[in-house]
């Protein structure tokens, strides 16, 4: 294995753009550590030394873009060079500010752990660079099973294929079937985690602003002014053509409530379309455990997968009344008889049989305007900090307003209460 001398990394620069070299690395120092300390990683035998390659594809060679932690993703893996042993199976690497990354690995490692554990691609390895170790801003290099699609080709290279309910969600008008069984699967998962193997969800008194601080952050502070922007400061707001009470004023009330009742266990916290990967297998995996908590509201697994679905994901290409038709579809009895767009029906498809099915199937909540919807508003508010990147932003700030014209007979009687 040639010998690399180990760099100097300060993240912030991971945030810039770090120079390829520079990247290779950080990332060739990485599979050095990972070889040599958790052998398993290339089984049944790793070759001599001198004979391994490290192979590592930048994840848009394998057809998906980067997220939106800062990180940067790649997938590698060991071969021989001379070809007479298979190579290893895939991992990702993700390389990002070592403070980070280490919250996240922690995070992980103290989720529950369940029969189905290699659902969640959970990483098992990091490796912090020598930079100003420990203050925080140093870099770190941590790995996690591959979990998309994969094919190995000889003499001894693999050739990956990646997939995930980002990718299927932006094709609906391909129907809503495919969908609605990727999230059962990963509903099916996650409810053991959720439950801690229990057959029913735990409930106790909660808080809005403790469970949901995290999605509305610096709302006292920068982002504060996109709402203001769009919304403004008066009781009142005008969007679209009428007049909607103002999102943002509910949410400082909601934030001021004191407890609800609500579903509480180890949530993932970020499940989003684009942290479910799925395998040729057709069995979808979990990634990315970044907000990962042992203890919380776990309605935010629901809400948040909802709020993308229907807004962030969803068709910039679509008239405006299916978009309220879309941005309405708040329960599963406000379906209209027939849409006369086929994309409305699969996106409300997947929410109601994808999402919501489970939701009423394993009675996730007892009062749905209170521990569903609520949610649903918060997370939805938070996102307009991404309004730039939803694909519909219509579809985002009407939801928004619909949510806060319905919830707002709710929140005035938790105040009371
Ligand atoms: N275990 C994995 N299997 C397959 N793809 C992955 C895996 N982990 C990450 N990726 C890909 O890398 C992207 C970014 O990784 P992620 O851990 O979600 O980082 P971020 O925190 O930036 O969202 C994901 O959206 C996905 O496309
Ligand atoms: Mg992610």
């Amino acid at each position: 294995m040639s010998q690399l001398k180990p760099v100097s990394l300060a993240a912030r620069d991971l945030l810039v753009d770090l120079a390829k070299a520079e990247h290779l690395q950080l990332i060739s120092n990485a599979m050095t550590a990972l070889l040599q300390e958790r052998p398993e990683v290339w089984l049944p035998n790793p070759v001599p030394l001198d004979r391994v390659e490290k192979v590592v594809v930048p994840l848009d060679r394998v057809g998906t873009e980067q997220g939106f932690s800062g990180s940067r993703v790649f997938v590698a893996y060991f071969a021989d060079r001379d070809c007479e042993v298979d190579p290893s199976s895939p991992f990702i690497l993700k390389i990002g500010r070592f403070d980070k990354l280490t919250e996240e690995y922690g995070n992980a490692a103290a989720w529950p752990k369940v029969g189905d554990d290699h659902r969640f691609a959970k990483p098992f390895f990091i490796h912090a660079t020598r930079a100003s170790d420990h203050d925080g801003t140093a870099a770190a290099v941590m790995a996690a099973p591959f979990s998309s699609g994969k094919m190995f080709q000889y003499p001894s290279n693999w050739n990956f294929e990646h997939r995930d309910l980002w990718q299927m969600l932006k094709r609906t008008d391909e129907g809503s079937a495919a969908l609605v069984r990727y999230l059962h699967s990963t509903y099916n998962v996650l409810r053991r985690v959720h439950c801690a193997g229990r057959t029913h969800y735990v409930r106790s008194g909660l808080n809005f602003a403790e469970e949901y601080k995290w999605y509305i952050r610096e709302l006292d502070a920068a982002f504060r002014m996109i709402p203001v922007a769009l919304f403004g400061s008066a009781a009142k707001t005008e969007a679209f053509g009428r007049e909607w009470p103002n999102p943002l004023l509910l949410v400082d009330r909601i934030l001021k409530l004191r407890t609800f009742t609500g579903a509480f266990g180890a949530v993932h916290g970020d499940l989003h379309p684009r942290n479910v990967v799925v395998d040729t297998d057709s069995l979808s995996y979990v990634i990315d455990f970044g907000w990962a908590s042992a203890n919380g509201h776990v309605v935010r697994d629901f809400a948040l997968m909802d709020i993308n679905v229907r807004a962030m994901a969803l068709s910039a290409h679509l008239e405006r009344s299916s978009v309220e038709e879309i941005a309405r579809y708040l329960h599963p009895n406000d379906r209209q008889a027939s849409s006369t767009d086929p994309r409305v029906t699969a996106c409300q498809d997947v929410i109601r049989d994808g999402i919501w099915a489970k939701v009423n199937e394993w009675q996730v909540v007892q009062n749905w305007e209170v521990e569903y919807l609520i949610p649903l508003f918060l997370i939805g508010f938070g996102l307009l900090k991404y309004l730039e990147t939803a694909r519909n932003q219509s579809a985002l700030q009407l939801t928004i307003l619909a949510l806060a014209e319905r919830l707002e007979g709710s929140v005035q009687s938790l105040e009371r209460s």
